[in-house]
């Protein structure tokens, strides 16, 4: 059988779609540095699924590793999460972001044409847009990062382009995601973010779980319904299923097509939260803070290209995501470590 090959398969997205390719029925062999996440991952992987994946410690930016996976075994398709995320980070440290998610990309993709290997998925993100003039995403908007972060996902998405022009073996499908919240219903996996987080639904976690101990909300004079900002949020669960049909659709069609992963709705910060009280019984203190530096008042995906194309549509909505969100932070209050 022909295997998947997953980068950054430890990581909060790539194991929960590590779970659903298993749960299809494909072998899949991951690559992880573990920069950003925890070898344990795989024993819980073990425990929803019953089969361990198989395992590469390293970077994809490491070419003699990478040829040597692709040597042993024969890989269909690669899904590439592997990468750094933090957007003020990446402000700070560029370099670091365009060697790692860049030039390590580059790597990858080399190894893959040479391997023969020529079917990817890359995690791409909304923050490719920029800031465009409107609310609704479609597709077609033009591309215009604001920041380092965004500047690395457009730069691999123009490569995986170009390199699909040069050679029409190759098919390809960006997937740029909204904001994924959420875990696995077990609550074996979920997200396990280093450190304080930056983004908003671990940072009211930890404050259910009483870590920190209120919730900034950056802003409430937006000119959104209750003045505060406005989001996608997606069930990580809808996020990888719809790496699966994104494989399927690879089998199919050649070419280099971008895809919106959202739900089509937004709802505001006061949403998220009070849908986190409702779910966790706990309070959740915030403080009206002012806006943060780069922040949009309001944006959502448009997902009727990906639901037309791909026949994939977010089915969970916001009470699920906190339900599930909650039931990973109680279960694992020091996430991997707890
Ligand atoms: P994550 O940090 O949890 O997962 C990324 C994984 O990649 C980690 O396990 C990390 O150890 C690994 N990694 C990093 N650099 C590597 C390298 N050079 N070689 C091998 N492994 C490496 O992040 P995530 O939230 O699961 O995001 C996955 C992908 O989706 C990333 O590319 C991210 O930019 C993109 N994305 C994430 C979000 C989000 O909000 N989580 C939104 C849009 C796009
Ligand atoms: C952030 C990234 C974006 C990435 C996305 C993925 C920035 C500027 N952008 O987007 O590149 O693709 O995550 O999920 O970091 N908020 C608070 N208090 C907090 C944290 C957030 O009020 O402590 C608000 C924000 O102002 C925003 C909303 O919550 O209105 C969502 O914020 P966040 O989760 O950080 O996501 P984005 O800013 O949309």
């Amino acid at each position: 059988m022909n295997s998947i090959l997953v980068t950054g398969g430890t990581g909060y997205i790539g194991s929960h779609t590590v779970v659903a390719f298993q749960q299809a029925g494909f072998d899949v062999i991951v690559l992880d540095d573990l920069s950003n996440s925890s070898e344990q991952v795989l024993d819980r992987i073990e425990r929803i699924t019953g089969t361990r994946p198989r395992f590469y410690l390293g970077s994809i930016a490491n070419q003699a590793l990478l040829n040597s996976v692709f040597a042993s075994h024969p890989i269909d398709t690669v899904i590439h999460f592997a990468g750094f995320k933090a957007v003020g980070e990446s402000v700070q440290h560029p370099l670091r972001y365009y060697q790692n998610n860049v030039a390590g990309s580059m790597v990858l993709f080399d190894a893959m044409q040479k391997a023969g290997s020529k079917k990817l998925v890359f995690s791409s993100s909304a923050t490719v847009y920029g800031d465009p003039g409107v609310i609704a995403y479609t597709e077609d908007l033009p591309l215009r990062p604001v920041n380092p972060y965004g500047q690395s996902k457009r730069m691999v998405e123009d490569i995986a382009r170009d390199l699909q022009a040069s050679d029409s073996d190759w098919s390809v499908a960006l997937l740029r995601y909204f904001n994924p919240v959420g875990a696995h219903p077990s609550g074996l996996i979920g997200e396990d973010p280093r450190g304080i987080p930056n983004n908003l639904m671990p940072y009211i976690a930890k404050v259910a779980v009483g870590e920190l101990s209120e919730l900034n909300v950056f802003g409430d004079d937006y000119t959104t319904p209750d003045g505060t900002g406005v989001r996608d949020y997606i069930h990580v669960q809808d996020l990888a299923r719809g790496h699966l049909d994104a494989c399927r659709y690879l089998n199919e069609h050649k070419g280099c097509t971008a895809f919106n992963l959202g739900t089509g709705r937004g709802y505001s910060v006061m949403e998220a939260v009070d849908a986190f009280r409702k779910a966790s019984g706990q309070p959740i203190p915030v403080r009206i803070s002012p806006r943060r530096a780069g922040d949009l008042p309001e944006y959502y995906a448009v997902p009727d290209f990906t639901r037309k194309e791909l026949g994939w549509k977010a089915e969970l909505n916001l009470d699920d995501m906190v339900r599930d969100h909650w039931n990973w932070q109680k279960n694992n209050p020091k996430g991997y470590d707890s």
